[in-house]
């Protein structure tokens, strides 16, 4: 099963803050955003808290909008997603309303932890992991036995930064409220230490929007991974080179296919797709690599994102795209489809790239994203 989709969801203080260190929780946004959370609760699988604000918030975590829950039904959902919470000790009070609200929950654990809350009578699965709590496991547990696809994270500080930390977290979507909370020892969204990508890496900006008076930001990961390990922004990369491929205008000898180049640190370098700007034969890498300086030295640690595998031969121009990648000194290739034989029987872009020690990671979960606008191609 595929690891399921991590949303990141939080309201943080003008200052930083995701609360204030009085007793009980400071309200952040108001009813429009409250109406908003509901939503993505609404359409999520799991929703998760650390111990830390089970404690703290004492939260219900439900769907409140009856017609929300009416809609999971119609779907054949249950009425409430999945509640999660994940404490090492297992020190969490049995009457919280956390365990009596809502519909079913699950407590991942250790083995230590499992034994505190079976003695205390919780309510709820109780899932032992071991001596500790590698959140891979959590994940695939989620995955694998609960059939979670989609998991929303509310928090608090510690749980989300790992989350980001372990490049584990799909999605960002932070309120920024109109309030200053002013005490250095209030929590915060993320606490210090090594982020993906190193110091000062980058998020990329999918929305802003108010609503109220605070504003919602979505951020997606924008570290590709390193060598064949995927990461989280390696799969926005290569759904933003297909919505590229799906711009390319038309054509009955050519696929239609988007590229982007990303650094190492997550900066988006170029883009392009086939038939850019006019020229009738440009593929999307070669019109990527074009607006670059080939001196640039963040190619030889950049990824190239490509709906389709870089062509290994082509009629239109003396260079196939992974002869340009190799001469870019690019080490890194993600894509989602292997060339057809449509056009160029046997095409191996990705042999030629692997040939010279480039990695090239395939993601077929994609594949019929980057193949959509080549239908007429393929005899669809
Ligand atoms: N503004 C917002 O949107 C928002 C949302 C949520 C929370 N909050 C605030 O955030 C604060 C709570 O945040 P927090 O950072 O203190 O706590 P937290 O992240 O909610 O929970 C931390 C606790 O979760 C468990 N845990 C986390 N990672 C673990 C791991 N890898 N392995 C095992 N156990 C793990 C531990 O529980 P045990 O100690 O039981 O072992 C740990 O103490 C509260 O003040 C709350 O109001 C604000």
């Amino acid at each position: 099963m595929p690891q399921p989709y991590v949303l990141l969801s939080a309201a943080v203080s003008l200052d930083g803050y995701l609360d204030d260190t009085g007793p009980g929780r400071l309200l952040l946004s108001g009813p429009a955003d409250f109406d908003r959370v509901d939503e993505v609760r609404a359409g999520s699988d799991a929703i998760l808290i650390g111990a830390g604000t089970l404690r703290t918030d004492n939260p219900r975590l439900l769907v409140n909008s009856p017609e929300r829950r009416a809609a999971r039904l119609a779907a054949g959902l249950p009425e409430y997603p999945l509640k999660v919470t994940v404490s090492a000790s297992g020190d969490l009070d049995p009457e919280a309303r956390f365990w009596h609200t809502g519909g079913e929950k699950v407590v991942y654990t250790t083995d230590e932890g499992a034994k505190r809350l079976t003695e205390a009578g919780i309510a709820a699965d109780v899932v032992p992991l071991g001596s500790d709590l590698p959140w891979p496991a959590v994940l695939a547990h989620l995955g694998d036995v609960r059939g979670v696809r989609r998991l929303m994270v509310e928090g608090g500080g510690r749980v989300h930064t790992q989350f980001l930390q372990q490049g584990l977290a799909d999605e960002l979507q932070l309120v920024l409220a109109p309030l200053l909370v002013g005490e250095p020892d209030a929590p915060r969204m993320f606490g210090a230490g090594a982020y993906p990508g190193g110091p000062r890496s980058r998020m990329r900006l999918l929305e802003t929007r108010p609503v109220g008076d605070v504003v919602l930001m979505r951020y997606v990961p924008s570290v590709p991974g390193t060598g064949p390990a995927v990461s989280a922004a390696d799969r926005h990369w290569l759904d933003l080179a297909c919505a590229l491929a799906a711009e390319c205008p038309p054509s009955e000898t050519a696929f239609s296919v988007g590229a982007v180049i990303v650094a190492a640190d997550g900066t988006e370098l170029a883009r392009g797709h086939s038939r850019q700007a006019g020229d009738p034969v440009v593929h999307a890498e070669e019109a990527a690599l074009a607006g670059l300086d080939p001196a640039d030295p963040r190619l030889s640690s950049a990824t190239v994102y490509s709906s389709l595998e870089p062509c290994a031969r082509r009629a239109s121009r003396p260079a196939p795209c992974a002869r340009l990648i190799l001469d870019a000194g690019v080490r890194r290739v993600v894509t989602a489809w292997r060339e057809p034989d449509t056009f160029v029987e046997a095409a191996d872009g990705t042999g030629v790239l692997t040939a010279k020690g480039v990695d090239v990671v395939v993601l077929p979960e994609y594949e019929e994203r980057a193949k959509a606008p080549n239908g007429h191609l393929l005899g669809r």
